[in-house]
This record gives structure tokens, C-alpha cells and sequence, in this order.
């Protein structure tokens, strides 16, 4: 892997960290403005996605560094972020499971791409990792989708 083709990759893992943030972010508001009947299976629903965000990420910023790079901090991660932060208000379930929807959408194609590109330029590990979360993802979008038919 030459310098340049390592700071690309630098580049789109801190974009993937800070989706990751935003993300994430988003499930705590979910988990703390959640109302209706469904309250507590997407109370811990959420819960669940703000602990798996919490490990990705964790897992992106120690590549980043194994890379060489610096991962992003809390100012920069609205603007690298593809995902845009949730309001905080309350959320019917229907309105925070289809929100929820769109942003795993969002996450799972970009963290797709860098995937593919970690896998071009001949990173594997990094290709790996990031892999894992969108196989997780995938399957999350199923379920999501068959709660809110
Ligand atoms: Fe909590």
C-alpha cells in the first residue's frame, strides 16, 4: 500500500468514524424520546445499537491508527458525517424505526464502499472489519423492515 493510497483510506475511515458518531448519537436520542406502547422492547432495541456503535466505533479509530492516521474529533464529525444528527423531541415508534431504517441505509452503503476500496488497494484487515459491520447492518435492515410492514 503506497502513502497516498493509505491516506485515502485514512480519509474515508474518519469519515466512517464520524457517520459512526452521528449514528450512534442518533440511538441514544432514540433510546431517550422513544413513546408509545412499544416503550420498552425499542427502550433496549436501541439500546443495543448504541452499544454495537459504540464498539464500531472504537474498532475504526484503533485502524485509523494502525494506519498511521489520526482519527477525527467531535467538531469535525457533522460535517464529514453523510448522516445527519436527529432532532432531539419525541419519536413514535414507527417515526424512530424508519429514521433508524434510512440511517443503517446510509451507513451500510458507505461502510460498503470503503470496504470495497480497502479491498482494492490490497488492505484486507481493513477491509475485514469494516465487512463485519456491513454483513450487521444487512441483517438489521432486514428486521427493521419486517417490524414496520
Ligand atoms: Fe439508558
Amino acid at each position: 500500500m503506497t502513502d497516498s493510497y493509505s491516506n485515502q483510506l485514512v480519509a474515508y475511515l474518519n469519515q466512517l468514524l464520524s457517520n459512526t458518531a452521528v449514528l450512534t448519537n442518533n440511538m441514544y436520542i432514540y433510546h431517550w424520546n422513544i413513546v408509545g406502547p412499544l416503550f420498552f422492547p425499542l427502550h433496549s432495541k436501541f439500546q443495543e445499537y448504541y452499544e454495537k456503535g459504540t464498539s464500531e466505533y472504537d474498532i475504526i479509530a484503533e485502524r485509523i491508527r494502525q494506519l498511521g492516521g489520526y482519527p477525527a474529533t467531535l467538531s469535525k464529525y457533522n460535517s464529514l458525517s453523510g448522516i445527519k444528527e436527529a432532532v432531539s423531541k419525541e419519536y413514535n415508534s414507527n417515526e424512530a424505526l424508519v429514521n433508524t431504517i434510512n440511517d443503517f441505509k446510509y451507513m451500510h452503503r458507505f461502510a460498503s464502499d470503503v470496504s470495497a476500496y480497502a479491498s482494492s488497494i490490497g488492505d484486507s484487515v481493513t477491509s475485514g472489519i469494516v465487512g463485519d459491520n456491513v454483513a450487521y447492518l444487512e441483517k438489521q435492515i432486514w428486521m427493521l423492515e419486517a417490524n414496520v410492514k
